[in-house]
């Protein structure tokens, strides 16, 4: 257990050690046995975070809002059309007027190309920690409440089979953030890993390289594969859902194409039937019902999707508490 995380950013989950995430884990655990019974939490009284949104929120937001209540904190929900980002307000400004001001800066900036730069570029002149609500490349708060509740539901993660899938969506073009963590997290934990999509929606080249390397550290494994039903056998957990052909498409037009070719990439009850018997389905939320997955499985007795919604709220609560309070 580590007792020196004041101050550190958590922008990816691979820039902290397997001890350094499980002391999240730890304290996240306790942190839920405390929510549950009711006792106090008060662990950053007086204390502020910033959470800047330039995209749309259900779970980030109001995990966190709550979470800084629970913690005897204030949460400020920050746009930027209401602030003067538009009008020359650069990442060194949010950086150091904030860090003046509170004790934390949250980001949530999903633009392709755009959205981790612009949190590096906050947190080189913060003063205080930055955590990642998720941007293009990762979504490490998401990959941590998936891990936890993978823990809860399975135990340890070594020799556990866990399917990362694409799923066929409609809504819109989704990020690579939460496939992207959901591999590197897993593999650091030495779960047998496998990557399963259509050919054209390779995650980025650097990404598949930290999960080949973490599961040899690790002794877990990492595979990809290019049929959801060879994925699915046998697995302890399948977490299907879409993302965009960012990688190897450049043209929106064409990305829409290329998304439209599968279709058949839906998790339904005979997908699920490839996996082991207790095996669990999870996703992030929102998911596109009837398109990515059949209301028979987010709604069946082997989905855990509202137990990862609600440890969002606790694993966040531990970062928050690790990285913005302590000693
Ligand atoms: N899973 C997740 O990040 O949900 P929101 O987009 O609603 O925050």
């Amino acid at each position: 257990m580590k007792t020196n995380l004041r101050g550190r950013d958590f922008i990816s989950t691979q820039e902290w050690t397997k001890e350094e995430l499980e002391t999240v884990l730890q304290l996240a655990s306790d942190l839920k046995m405390k929510w549950g019974l009711d006792l106090p939490t008060r662990l950053l009284e007086d204390k502020t975070l910033f959470m800047l949104f330039f995209f749309s929120s259900t779970r980030t937001r109001n995990s966190f809002e709550a979470g800084m209540t629970r913690l005897g904190g204030h949460a400020i929900f920050l746009e930027p059309d209401k602030m003067q980002i538009s009008h020359g307000d650069t990442p060194k400004e949010i950086g150091k007027i904030l860090s003046s001001y509170g004790h934390g800066i949250a980001i949530r900036h999903c633009d392709w190309g755009d959205g981790n730069k612009y949190l590096r570029d906050v947190a080189e002149h913060a003063r205080v920690p930055v955590i990642n609500m998720q941007c293009d490349i990762y979504h490490p708060c998401q990959a941590m409440a998936d891990l936890m509740t993978c823990i809860e539901k399975k135990g340890d993660m070594k020799g556990k089979k866990v399917v990362m899938s694409w799923a066929y969506a409609k809504s819109y073009t989704k990020p690579l953030s939460l496939p992207q963590s959901v591999i590197e997290l897993f593999t650091q934990f030495g779960a047998d890993v496998v990557l399963a999509h259509p050919p054209a929606f390779d995650l980025m080249p650097e990404i598949l390289d930290n999960a080949a390397s973490n599961a040899r550290k690790t002794g877990g494994s990492f595979k990809i594969v290019h049929d959801m039903d060879e994925a699915f056998v046998g697995a302890d957990v399948v977490y299907p859902k879409s993302w965009g052909p960012l990688v190897a498409v450049q043209d929106s037009s064409k990305m829409v194409d290329t998304i439209r070719q599968y279709e058949s990439w839906i998790c339904d009850e005979r997908r699920m039937s490839l996996a082991k018997e207790d095996a669990i389905y999870m996703h992030c939320l929102p998911a596109d019902r009837g398109v990515e997955v059949t209301d028979a499985v987010i709604d069946g007795p082997q989905s855990v999707v509202y137990d990862q919604a609600e440890n969002r709220m606790h694993v966040q609560n531990a970062i928050m508490a690790l990285t913005m309070g302590g000693r």
